[in-house]
């Protein structure tokens, strides 16, 4: 029989548990979802009274939780509270890049996973449906269910994964209108389809049942690596077009505008940039490879590691046009750089191709000069002293964060876009020429400025792809 959803908790409020369940608890009044996290800080910032203050930026996340939060939506570090209270349980906490032992650099780090799955099992009194939101290695799901029927308490836990394909800045309109809704589950046993069948009908308060599909597990964990890994694969091939545009005169979007009209192709992920960043398509191919290895699949592995070498040189590359543009030399040269997060509508930063730009000009000693109009100073300097290449004595003596494009242009040798935020193209860049060095660069990472007219105002323009 199904059991109808009363009360869920969500380990993880980061940019899925956060803006997933500020949805599901607008979508479903009815059910009370208690989002819990150890992180105290981003808690509280999740409950600050002004709702502007919450820890992540995405358009309209802050009306519904303005809307839900104290309703049916709460955020807590009382996680042992929020699983033994709950009838279904969506673990949405990271799942980074190993950084030692085996596998390091390569496999995903479950050790946060396995902490949920041992905290639950010694939590939970009754019954338990266990929601894989994280996005795991194909099988995880066995080990979950080793531990939670080894360690629990003889109750039972019905393992389902649930990936999450939301893009940041668009999560909002991605959750209110998801393409499909993947569930997989024990397809075999009463117990497993009722424990779908219950997650099913939380979806149907909103999404079309058409869309929902359910799946056997292993299909499910793996169908989130491959989609990552698909989108990410678009965006390393139209890159890899780019380098070819710029040696012979073609034009990269039109390249992409006439492969993306043919229905088989069709015209998505096909924007050419200074490489994709973002916490997922890194993480999640670097997975996929490893995987493969420990399959034997050396190919398959080689093939889908390539989609990351491409994407490495295309960031290594647009920072070495920086230097050779500017006459071999960025020493004590001022760059603005606008825009540090990974992409327009977010605050997010991770893997941001502003972060291996910059680091590769520190490299030459360039003066860097940063804006974003989401992201933190202390952000950005946590960001390049993160890779550990730069003291932070150094990192903070050459790098300034500004409040305007403006200021960050005043003085500046070049500029260079590395965010495509819409502000940039609006920017009153004859202004902006007035008050830089000449011959004023601009190095066009997004693709996302008129060539002709910052030709006419004097730049020297180099557009990624061109
Ligand atoms: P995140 O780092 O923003 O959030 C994860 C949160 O989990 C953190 O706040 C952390 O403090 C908390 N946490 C870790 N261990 C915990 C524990 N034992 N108990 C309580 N809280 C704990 O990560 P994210 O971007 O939300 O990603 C979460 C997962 O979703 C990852 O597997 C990721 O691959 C996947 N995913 C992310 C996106 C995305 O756009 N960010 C999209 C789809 C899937
Ligand atoms: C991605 C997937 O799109 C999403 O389905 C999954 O759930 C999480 O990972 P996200 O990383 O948030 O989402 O953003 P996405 O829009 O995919 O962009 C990733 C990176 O690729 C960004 O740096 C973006 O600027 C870049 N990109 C995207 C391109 O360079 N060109 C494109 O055509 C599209």
């Amino acid at each position: 029989m199904t059991k109808s959803i009363k009360n869920i908790c969500c380990i993880g409020a980061g940019y899925v548990g956060g803006p997933t369940m500020a949805v599901i608890a607008q979508k479903c009044p009815e059910i009370k979802v208690h989002v819990v996290d150890i992180n105290a800080e981003r808690v509280a910032a999740w409950n600050d009274p002004n709702v502007e203050n919450i820890p992540i930026y995405e358009p309209g996340l802050s009306d519904i939780v303005a809307e839900t939060r104290g309703k049916n939506l709460f955020f807590s570090t009382k996680v042992e509270e929020a699983i033994d209270e709950a009838d279904m349980i969506f673990i949405s906490v990271n799942t980074p890049t190993k950084t030692y032992g085996m596998g390091k650099g390569m496999a995903a780090d479950l050790k946060f996973i396995e902490l949920c799955a041992r905290q639950i099992a010694r939590v939970a009194k009754d019954d338990k449906i266990v929601v894989e939101k994280s996005t795991l290695p194909v099988r995880t799901a066995e080990a979950l269910q080793d531990i939670l029927h080894n360690t629990g308490n003889d109750v039972d836990f019905q393992i389902l994964s649930n990936p999450e394909f939301l893009a940041e800045g668009t999560a909002i309109d991605d959750l209110l209108d998801p393409d499909r809704i993947l569930i997989g589950g024990d397809i075999d046993t009463d117990k497993g389809q009722a424990a779908m069948k219950a997650l099913v009908d939380v979806y149907a308060h909103w999404v079309p049942e058409a869309q929902i599909l359910t799946t056997n597990v292993w299909s499910s964990e793996l169908s989130k690596l491959t989609a990552n890994a698909f989108l990410a694969q678009r965006i390393s091939s139209i890159n890899a077009m780019s380098e070819v545009c710029e040696r012979t005169g073609a034009n990269v979007d039109e390249v992409a505008r006439a492969i993306g009209m043919d229905s088989r192709i069709g015209s998505k992920f096909l924007k050419s940039s200074v490489g994709f960043g973002g916490s997922c398509f890194q993480k999640d191919i670097l997975n996929l490879v490893y995987i493969a290895k420990t399959l034997g699949l050396e190919e398959v592995a080689d093939y889908w590691e390539q989609v990351i070498i491409l994407n490495d040189h295309q960031k290594r590359r647009f920072a070495k046009n920086i230097v050779k543009t500017l006459y071999n030399t960025v020493s004590g040269k001022q760059i603005a750089m606008l825009g540090w997060a990974f992409k327009k509508d977010t605050n997010d930063t991770r893997e941001s191709a502003a972060i291996y730009v910059s680091d590769h000009l520190l490299n030459e000693q360039a003066d860097i000069i940063v804006y974003d109009p989401k992201v933190k100073t202390e952000q950005i300097y946590a960001d390049l002293e993160y890779l550990g290449h730069h003291s932070s004595e150094e990192i903070r003596r050459r790098v300034k964060v500004v409040s305007s494009a403006k200021e960050a242009c005043h003085n500046a040798h070049a500029i260079a876009v590395m965010t495509e935020w819409d502000e940039f193209k609006t920017l009153d860049w004859a202004d902006i020429y007035e008050k830089m060095y000449k011959p004023a660069f601009v190095f066009d990472g997004r693709r996302i400025l008129d060539q002709l007219k910052m030709e006419e105002i004097g730049f020297k323009i180099n557009i990624i792809g061109n």
